[in-house]
């Protein structure tokens, strides 16, 4: 038995979840389930970011105490995933003991490397980048993706030697292409590697919030350097066993904190001497109805409220559908609704409701034990391997669109007059292949394949589960 170790980005608290950190989130899931569906040991973990100086800004504008504050908004993220069905192992918050072991552990071999350094940093820190910024990134003097001007900031920090690993991260990349996937974020990121590295701050002074340096209590721990040790922490590092689980099978990010992913965290285990993660997956971007996703738009989409709405597996199969794997990607509620009808209610949830109606009808309610449908899985195999969760939805979807094509060239209703032994056979061959799709689908719509395993079970047909996707417009109503 295989492991398989797969993570979602840890969540800024200030937030609330809307449906990009559902996305990040759903692929996290679909690869863990899919995983334990082949028998792995898998562990899928999820999280909240406490430490960041988000946290406290966010505290302080609602005049609430920030550990207050921050339990509960870690509960809402928490709450969102459980309500999603979400199958994590493990909800981290870096505010959690284990965490800070693990992030002293990480420091102290650095430390021993003689990869930390004490110095003097001047630069331009973006609080919504939790990063300083260069002089060329700002706009007009302010940061063009937050709109802000970001703070001055002068003092004494530790430094990490990112610089030294310059090479042998290039090296890296080179011998282990698949390390940062798609192809296009990997030319980014060596281009960017090879435009120098210089040595990064990873402390920062007068913490009101967030991990102490150990043995400096006038300093914090940079939170970067901290959120990423998240991913060993989960593991027990540095309990001895945690190299059964690390390194991470993959990472799942979006493509805007690639930088951290691909350059930093590597250095960061590269000096400790612990293997490198073996992919880091950068996922695209949603933009809603054109427009880029914004608390100041105003325009975020509530997932719970939209999952409520139409069930969390139209929610989970239009996204992971709507995007292909790495590239950006739309949300339109008039797309949202095309999909949920032409492809969930008319494809699949019509192929079940013919094939239970007609037994139904035509068998009395119950059959007999199919021949196994004899579909070829590799195509689908190959796909989720490159973490491409559209493509292997893709050709699941033509099993789904195949069984109602056999249905109309068989056309059950005149066997019923001609032909009885073929009505039975071609209904228990649509059965049987009803219920490979709903095993091909469970990593993906999870709630909807055990309807259909459900439908069909123990030899006869259950009406009392229902129609798997109602009318578009009632399911909006019935949750109005
Ligand atoms: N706390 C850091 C991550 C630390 S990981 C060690 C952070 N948090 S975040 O709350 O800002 O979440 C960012 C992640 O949310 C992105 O990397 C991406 O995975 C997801 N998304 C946020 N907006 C998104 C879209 N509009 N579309 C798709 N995914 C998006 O960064």
């Amino acid at each position: 038995m295989s492991k398989f170790f797969v993570t979602t980005p840890i969540y800024y608290l200030n937030d609330k979840p809307h449906i990009g950190h559902a996305y990040s989130t759903f692929v996290g899931d679909v690869l863990a389930r899919y995983h334990r569906q082949l028998g792995d040991e898998v562990l899928f973990t999820v999280g909240t970011d406490d430490n960041s100086q988000k946290t406290v800004q966010a505290a302080a504008a609602l005049k609430q105490d920030t550990a207050a504050y921050a339990d509960d908004m870690a509960k809402l993220w928490q709450n969102t995933w459980d309500e999603s069905g979400i199958s994590y192992n493990r909800f981290i918050r870096t505010t959690e003991a284990d965490h800070h072991k693990a992030v002293y552990e990480l420091i102290a071999k650095a430390e021993a490397k003689g990869d930390i350094y004490k110095g003097d940093y001047e630069g331009q820190y973006c609080v919504g980048h939790e990063a300083f910024l260069r002089p060329d990134e700002l706009v007009d003097g302010k940061c063009p993706e937050h709109g802000t001007a970001p703070e001055h900031r002068k003092e004494e920090n530790y430094f990490f030697r990112l610089s030294k690993y310059q090479q042998p991260l290039l090296d890296y990349i080179t011998k282990h292409p698949e390390f940062v996937q798609p192809e296009s974020r990997r030319n980014e990121i060596v281009a960017f590697i090879k435009r120098g590295l210089d040595d990064i701050s990873i402390s920062r002074k007068d913490p009101e919030w967030g991990i102490l340096w150990p043995g400096d209590k006038k300093q914090a721990v940079y939170v970067w350097f901290d959120a990423l040790v998240n991913y060993l922490t989960v593991t027990g590092y540095p309990k001895a066993g945690f190299e059964k689980l690390w390194p991470a099978d993959v990472h799942i990010v979006g493509k805007d904190i690639i930088k951290f992913h691909c350059i930093y965290w590597p250095a960061m285990l590269m000096s400790a001497d612990l293997p490198l993660p073996k992919a880091v997956f950068a996922h695209g971007f949603f933009t809603i109805e054109g427009k880029k996703v914004s608390k100041s738009l105003g325009n975020t989409i509530d997932p719970v409220q939209l999952a409520g709405d139409y069930g969390v597996d139209a929610l989970r199969y239009y996204l992971l559908r709507e995007i292909s794997m790495g590239g950006d990607g739309e949300f339109t509620h008039a797309r949202f609704r095309e999909v949920y009808e032409t492809e969930l209610a008319n494809e699949l949830g019509n192929a079940v409701q013919r094939v239970a109606a007609m037994i139904s009808k035509y068998l009395g309610g119950t059959f007999g034990e199919a021949a196994a449908s004899s579909h070829d899985t590799g195509p689908i195999r190959d796909a989720m391997d490159r973490f491409r969760i559209d493509q292997a939805l893709n050709e699941i979807w033509v099993h789904v669109r195949g069984i109602n094509q056999y249905i109309e060239e068989e056309k059950p209703w005149e066997l019923a007059k001609t032909d009885k032994d073929q009505l039975v056979q071609v209904l228990e061959q649509a059965t049987a292949d009803l219920l490979q799709v709903a095993r091909l689908l469970m990593p993906f719509i999870p709630a909807t394949s055990e309807r259909i395993i459900k439908t069909f079970e123990g030899g006869r047909v259950h009406p009392e589960v229902g129609i798997l996707f109602p009318k578009f417009e009632d399911a909006a109503a019935k949750a109005s």
